[in-house]
């Protein structure tokens, strides 16, 4: 495969306001295309800046009685630290408010002059008289002239869906200072865009972009397209226009020029040649990812604008749809406006980047998110069907087989099988069709614990004689985990790290020709992923559940009908007017998977008297059990020690999240619990038989 050089940029978030979950769509969406692509080995910079100009900025800083550059800078600090911890890795992030940005907008505005594509004339807008200041659509209130709804902003009604001009509204307000707007001209400069008619009209129909999004331009190109209004007058914060002291850029004209500011600022940090990327004869690759309501931006003003100063343009533009939670926009009043910081204080971001990949196509249909289907994903998916293999065989292989692999590859055939389905993944990666390549990444997931289940090494393992097959087969499931990895890898950039350090193995490139690992020496296997529990969904949707002592649950050690409230069974507990319980026989005995487990957390349940919040290693796995046995066990005396669980039960809803087994327990109650230990030589994930 030869190397190809691509420039990618994801669309610059504005500098008034914090990251969010819609953010994260398009960063999360990016950040897997270039991720996949360096892994190939392609040359691929992945660029990003701040978008600071504008009224909204200005504004914004005005309130919190700051200069402008100080409210951008603080942004920058919040949105580069919530990027960093959503691993979304940007090779340079800028700001538009810098010297290249000021340059570059400079020359590519007088290149479009001296071609005279800029037109001047005078307009009539609305003026807000106290604050002097021209007035931004959105900034203007009234009443909708067609239908009279109060409080309509300056160009559409949201009760009549009217669309109109911002001086028709009646009785306007300034919604900055409430005066009542006046009329006022003033000199604009217009980016001549009908010019540009035929070049947009061959080029929507390139194949740079989606059909849904080709056809909408369509629409524009034949209505007809009109000149750009391209500066705004003082005060602004901006580029003031290099040949007309007072008038300002318009903060879209220098966003999209932060795109070529930010490559600027990483070719003069890496030494990388800007005109390669970016001149016309260029065989260098420019892809835009964006949401779908700034398309016009970018696949008409943009375009234009770059041919017009002799720029290439954009081999794609790559819209995507709005995020919707539980079929509804993102809402301050319904709790799920969520910014980064909130969903990184209780949840892992590689949950979410798992999650919205397997929710990901290449179309602009909105992707709806509900809590419950994102907690099923990662538990049943990443836990239950990828880290599972690794816990499944590497604990075998550290026991019975020094840590080391087999030294052969004892099923070929299947090896091979998982090596050749790179083609159809890095196929659905390259089209970002991300969704199919999750799915079929799980459905090798399922193949691989299917051979498990065949093989039953736990069954293997009972006879000593059959230590080189018991081996040989875990190696085998090991060596599916690590290419499975390798296809995770742009999804989950820490788990693969993590993976290859258990691995001992150096950063996995695109399996091309992988070979699996014999006679190799792999690290004692660490949990490498958490489940989603229920609670830390609540706290981070700020669901306080306030729990009434009454109701809090009695006994909780026993998950079973809880009609004894007062007491804190295991075993039975045998007491004479109690009966004993049901009889089973010994088929439902063997239902029950007993494991040796290491308490590795234990947490106090706020307003419950008995229950502790238990996080459970099985040897790789972890759970979350709520045990009543706050009266017998401080949580510190617990924390390290080794106790019996049921792994197999149903989870249980709770009031404070999900239990997910049982740990065993016996005694009265009260100080008299008697937590089940097991002998010192057994180890978490051991199976009781
Ligand atoms: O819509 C927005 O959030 C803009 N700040 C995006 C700008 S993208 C680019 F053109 F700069
Ligand atoms: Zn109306």
């Amino acid at each position: 495969m030869s190397s190809r050089k691509i420039l990618v940029t994801s669309a610059l978030p504005y500098a008034n306001g914090p990251i969010h979950l819609g953010h994260l769509v398009e960063y999360i969406q990016t950040d897997i295309w270039v991720r996949f692509q360096k892994q190939c080995g392609h040359t691929c910079h992945y660029v990003c800046a701040d978008d600071a100009h504008g009224t909204a900025i200005m504004l914004k800083a005005q309130e919190e009685k700051i200069e402008p550059e100080q409210l951008i800078e603080q942004v920058a600090k919040d949105h580069i630290a919530d990027f960093n911890d959503f691993s979304v890795a940007f090779d340079h992030y800028h700001s538009t408010h810098s010297d290249e940005n000021r340059e570059l907008s400079a020359q590519i505005y007088k290149q479009l002059r001296d071609k005279d594509l800029i037109a001047t004339r005078t307009i009539t807008q609305l003026f807000d008289p106290e604050k002097n200041m021209f007035l931004p659509d959105r900034f203007i209130k009234g009443e909708c002239p067609r239908c009279g709804a109060a409080d309509q902003h300056g160009d559409n009604c949201e009760v009549c869906s009217a669309t109109y001009s911002p001086s028709d509204l009646k009785n306007p307000v300034s919604a900055v200072s409430g005066a009542t707007p006046v009329e006022k001209s003033s000199l604009h400069y217009f980016f001549k865009l009908p010019e540009f008619t035929d070049m947009l009209k061959e080029w929507t129909h390139a194949g740079h972009l989606q059909p849904e999004m080709a056809n909408k331009i369509d629409e524009w190109l034949t209505t007809g397209l009109e000149e750009w209004d391209i500066s705004r007058d003082a005060p602004y914060f901006g580029f003031e226009i290099p040949d007309a002291p007072g008038k300002y850029f318009y903060v879209w004209l220098d966003a999209p020029i932060g795109y070529m500011a930010s490559f600027q600022a990483l070719c003069d940090r890496e030494g990388l040649d800007f005109d390669e990327y970016w001149k016309s004869a260029s065989d260098t690759e420019l892809y835009h990812f964006i949401g779908k309501d700034i398309i016009n931006f970018h696949a008409l003003f943009w375009p234009a604008m770059l041919s017009g100063a002799g720029y290439k343009t954009p081999n794609g533009v790559f819209a995507h749809g709005f995020l919707t939670i539980d079929g509804h926009k993102m809402s301050k009043s319904r709790g799920t406006f969520i910014t980064a910081r909130q969903y990184l204080d209780h949840l892992k971001s590689e949950h979410l980047r798992y999650y919205f990949a397997a929710r990901l196509n290449n179309g602009v249909d909105d992707l709806d998110m509900s809590f419950d289907d994102f907690t099923q994903r990662i538990n049943s998916d990443l836990v239950g069907k990828v880290v599972n293999i690794a816990s499944r065989c590497s604990g075998f292989i550290k026991k019975r087989g020094d840590n080391t692999l087999s030294e052969n590859c004892c099923e070929p055939e299947l090896f091979r099988s998982f090596v050749n389905a790179q083609f159809e993944i890095a196929g659905s990666y390259e089209t970002r069709e991300y969704a199919k390549a999750m799915r079929k990444i799980m459905e090798l997931a399922d193949q691989a614990n299917q051979y498990i289940d065949e093989k039953k090494p736990w069954v293997i393992a009972k006879d000593s004689e059959r230590n080189q097959e018991l081996i040989e087969i875990c190696s085998m499931g090991i060596n599916l985990f690590r290419i499975l990895m390798a296809y995770l890898r742009p999804v989950l950039p820490e788990t693969a790290i993590a993976t290859e350090q258990f691995l001992n193995i150096d950063a996995q490139s695109w399996p091309t020709d992988t070979k699996p690992l014999v006679d190799h020496v792999i690290n004692t296997f660490n949990p490498l992923m958490m489940r989603v529990n229920k609670d830390d969904i609540d706290a981070m949707l700020g669901i306080e559940k306030e729990i009434k002592q009454e109701e809090a649950p009695k006994a909780e050690v026993i998950s079973q009908p809880s009609t004894q409230p007062e007491k804190t069974i295991v075993t039975p507990e045998i007491q004479q007017d109690e009966p004993l319980a049901e009889i089973i026989d010994y088929k439902d005995f063997t239902k029950i998977d007993l494991r040796v487990v290491k308490i590795v957390k234990a947490e106090q349940v706020k307003g419950t008297k008995k229950l502790l919040k238990l996080t459970l290693d099985l040897g790789g796995e972890t759970r979350q059990v709520f045990a009543g046995i706050k009266t017998a066990y401080a949580p510190e005396d617990l924390e390290g020690s080794l106790t019996v669980m049921v792994a197999n039960l149903k989870p249980r809803k709770m009031r404070f999240g999900v239990s997910e087994g049982m740990v065993l327990a016996a005694g009265p109650g009260g100080s008299d619990i008697f937590l089940l230990e097991p002998d010192e030589g057994a180890k978490p994930g051991m199976r009781i038989q």
